[in-house]
């Protein structure tokens, strides 16, 4: 189920060297990022939130480090990620953050350097991302611009977080003139991501994290696609291994993306898919309806019948990916209160318009994608 580069600049579902293994404490599953000498590795399992420290005494950093987490994970995990780094002859001090992605801002960013500063953390020190998106998007900026830059950890706690945010580099914090405007391109050293932790996140929470997965099947994977049409009942209840080994398929399926293109340049716009529609949503909605992988779904949804109406795929394509988004409880249908000129007008202002026009994400078939290149009037023209 990996990313295989292929001729022609398309990357399509291959069968590649599995590095899944069980062990003693069930399946485990290691991807390395490939970025030159920013390369790092990825390891999914259940329960390695006991190994926070040993592995993070690979990535050689000094006693000193600081834990930033949110209030909820911090009261589920907190306590047992300082124990494993104190094990490993750390000196860790947590700093917690309100729940919410209105405080990934400035003013949470200056808070979390003063802590920094007091706590008298260095370049040596690593800095450790425990929580979701949010807190990972701040920890990482924090870790990107504090003293030019310390080692960067991320354990991600959602699974959202766990097979898209936390893969790619990308960091960043809110302005109130939009979302993720300041921000900077910085790689962890370490992801550690234990899939038992989705047991405590809500449905709610962990749906909106399978609209990217389903995504990834849809873009990239179509054996993906078929074991999330064949098993999501069983990912829904929890199934470990078989988390395992989606969440590993889909943060190899991103880290392929993002060696090919690391600064979204060309390429990694393909993980766009259902984005174009679902931000604007999002942003009329003022982030307060929809989850981010609920407008996503609704995004994707929409860009399959955009897909098939312009005759790139049929019917059945469509189907199957509205299927899929029901079956993860998740919505499929543009909000009736959301007008065409209000959604055309949202899309122009999408920070990726050039010239008028967005390179929007179309699908041939499941795994196989392609570029359009659109005005926010073309898009809607197809609700
Ligand atoms: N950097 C990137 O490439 C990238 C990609 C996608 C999204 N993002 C960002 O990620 C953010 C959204 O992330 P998110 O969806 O993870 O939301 P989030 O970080 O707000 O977490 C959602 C909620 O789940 C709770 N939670 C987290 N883990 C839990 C657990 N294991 N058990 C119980 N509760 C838990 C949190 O306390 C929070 O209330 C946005 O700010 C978005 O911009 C960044
Ligand atoms: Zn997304």
């Amino acid at each position: 189920m990996a990313a295989r580069r292929q001729a022609g600049g398309a990357i399509r579902a291959g069968a590649a060297p599995c590095t899944v293994r069980h062990d003693a404490g069930g399946m485990m599953d290691t991807i390395t990022v490939d970025l030159g000498a920013r390369s790092y590795p990825i390891h999914v399992g259940v329960g390695i939130l006991d190994e926070v420290g040993a592995r993070v005494r690979e990535v050689r950093s000094g006693p000193r480090v600081a834990v930033l987490t949110g209030t909820t994970v911090g009261e589920l995990y907190g306590e047992r990620v300082a124990a494993s780094l104190h094990h490993s002859g750390f000196d860790p001090i947590t700093i917690t953050i309100p729940d919410g992605e209105e405080h990934k801002n400035l003013a949470w960013l200056a808070f979390l350097y003063d802590r920094l500063i007091e706590a008298r953390i260095d370049r040596d020190s690593a800095l450790i991302a425990l929580g979701g998106g949010v807190i990972g998007d701040l920890a990482g900026f924090a870790a990107a611009t504090f003293l030019r830059g310390v080692p960067f950890v991320q354990v991600p706690t959602t699974l959202l977080a766990q097979v898209d945010a936390s893969v790619g580099g990308k960091t960043g914090v809110n302005h109130p003139a939009g979302k993720n405007l300041i921000g900077a391109f910085y790689q962890p050293r370490l992801v550690l991501i234990d899939v038992a932790v989705l047991r405590t996140l809500p449905r709610r929470e962990l749906a909106a994290g399978l609209a990217e997965v389903i995504k990834y099947g849809v873009i990239l994977d179509p054996a993906l696609f078929e074991l999330l049409e064949e098993r999501l009942d069983h990912v829904l209840h929890g199934d470990a291994d078989l988390l395992v080994q989606i969440v590993g398929a889909c943060c190899r399926l991103k880290a392929e993306v993002v060696r090919e293109d690391e600064t979204e340049r060309g390429y990694r716009a393909v993980l766009n898919f259902g984005h174009t529609l679902g931000h604007a949503v999002e942003a009329l909605t003022e982030y307060r309806r929809f989850l981010h992988g609920e407008a996503v779904a609704i995004g994707m949804a929409f860009a399959a019948r955009l897909s098939q109406a312009r005759a790139h795929c049929d019917a059945a394509t469509t189907q199957r990916l509205r299927r899929l988004l029901k079956h993860a409880g998740l919505p499929t249908d543009v909000p009736g209160d959301l007008g065409p000129d209000a959604l055309a007008a949202a899309i122009a202002t999408d920070k990726k318009t050039r010239d008028g026009k967005v390179q929007f994400v179309c699908i041939e078939r499941i795994g196989k994608t392609r570029f359009e290149y659109l005005s926010g009037v073309e898009i809607v023209a197809h609700l």
